[in-house]
């Protein structure tokens, strides 16, 4: 039997080699610390649980759901987005549910790619958009993306050429793997140059509540003519502790939308309906879980930032997200400085290059372990000095 091209062309997803490796050690009866994958170890609130357990005893959500998901949720979405950006959306054509964030980034490129057309892509990114990109048949061009440059694409080294070809931009702020942030500024300068070029944005925004120090993370929505040209997806997996639940929205650009979802009403079911009263029951209650959430993960982070200064790494604090992001000492690869804490410190990272050739010379560390452990890690990482 002979698979798809694009099945030959995938390159190991990251987590899996990661994974591996972890298992290896805890066989060996190693006690490992990891800080490699972004997923809460926190609950998800009970208020959000609470809602679950009496929609599952009504049989109206034992049945398919609607791809576009309850008018209610839709709503929801788009008074959360009122509140807290002060975004003003249609709920019936403005607004689509997700089954995660994941999911509608992957489709999106189908809406956007014929086979030939080009994507603009971050290096080093989270690695859905290439491989949408891939699905679909498209070339990704990639954009570096510097320490130098705070992380930001720079737009005006972009060929004019390339620029011309391209159907779509990719960003993601604040950044996964960086932990960088983008003010309006940016996204206004991002706006001007997707409508120079007839370009569509696609930007990747699920840690905007993830902000540490006060700062609060800007929508792309809320740049001049950003409705335009647009799309922002958004996710309840981080804010709300849900990854597990599959909830996500994306919101924008009417036009961009409705391809969305005429893509998933081909492909899926949409979200499971209990699921769905879960996410309007988190986005419509009390925020306070979200800034305990937000004052758990400041603190792991001064813990972190703290030890891994200790042992001579450069590290700048993250303003947001769920990741330090720290520069190793020279003399090793990414990779290479990855494996020497797993063997001397059973400590696991994940190398800046699984993110693209811009983040070798980083290693990326996440905070969603327990306090124990974070503690215990930082510790190991300290030690590694003397
Ligand atoms: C940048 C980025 N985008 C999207 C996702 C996926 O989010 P979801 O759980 O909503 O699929 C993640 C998850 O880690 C992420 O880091």
């Amino acid at each position: 039997m002979k698979l798809a091209d694009r099945i030959e062309q995938l390159p190991p997803y990251l987590f899996v080699e990661i994974t591996k490796k972890i298992n290896e050690k805890r066989a060996q009866g190693i006690d490992v610390v990891t800080f490699a994958i972004g997923d809460p170890d926190l609950p998800t609130p009970a208020h959000i649980l609470d809602r679950l357990h009496t929609a599952s005893d009504d049989p109206a959500n034992h049945r398919y759901p609607e791809s576009d998901g309850l008018p209610e949720l839709r709503q929801a979405i788009a008074d959360w987005y009122k509140s807290r950006f002060a975004v003003s959306l249609d709920r019936d054509k403005e607004v689509l549910p997700l089954i995660g964030a994941k999911e509608g980034i992957g489709h999106m490129a189908l809406c956007l790619i014929d086979p030939g057309d080009v994507a603009l892509v971050p290096d080093p990114a989270y690695p859905v958009y290439s491989i949408g990109t891939m699905f679909a048949g498209g070339e990704t061009h990639w954009l570096p993306l510097k320490e130098a440059n705070g992380w930001l694409p720079d737009l005006d080294s972009i060929p004019e050429a390339v620029a011309r070809k391209a159907k779509v931009i990719w960003v993601n702020y604040p950044n996964n793997p960086t932990g960088a942030v983008a003010d309006i500024t940016f996204f206004d300068k991002l706006v001007a140059f997707a409508k120079r070029y007839d370009i569509a944005i696609c930007h990747d925004a699920p840690y905007t509540e993830i902000a540490y120090d006060g700062y609060r993370p800007v929508s792309l929505l809320q740049a001049q003519g950003a409705m335009d040209v647009g799309i922002e997806f958004h996710s309840l997996s981080k804010s709300y502790n849900m990854t597990g639940w599959r909830v996500a929205m994306a919101v924008g650009n009417p036009g961009l939308i409705n391809a969305l979802m005429r893509v998933k009403s081909n492909l899926d079911s949409g979200i499971p309906q209990a699921i769905q009263l879960m996410a309007i029951q988190a986005l419509e209650d009390s925020q306070q879980c979200v800034k305990d959430n937000v004052e758990v993960y400041q603190r792991r982070r001064d813990k972190l930032v703290d030890a891994l200064t200790k042992i001579g790494m450069e590290v700048v604090p993250p303003q947001a997200s769920l990741y330090v992001w720290a520069r190793i000492p020279q003399g090793y690869t990414s990779a290479e400085y990855a494996a020497k804490l797993i063997e001397e410190a059973a400590v696991v990272v994940t190398p800046g290059s699984g993110y693209g050739q811009h983040g070798e010379g980083y290693v990326r560390l996440s905070l969603t372990l327990p306090d124990d452990q974070l503690n215990e890690g930082a510790r190991r990482i300290a030690q590694l000095a003397s």
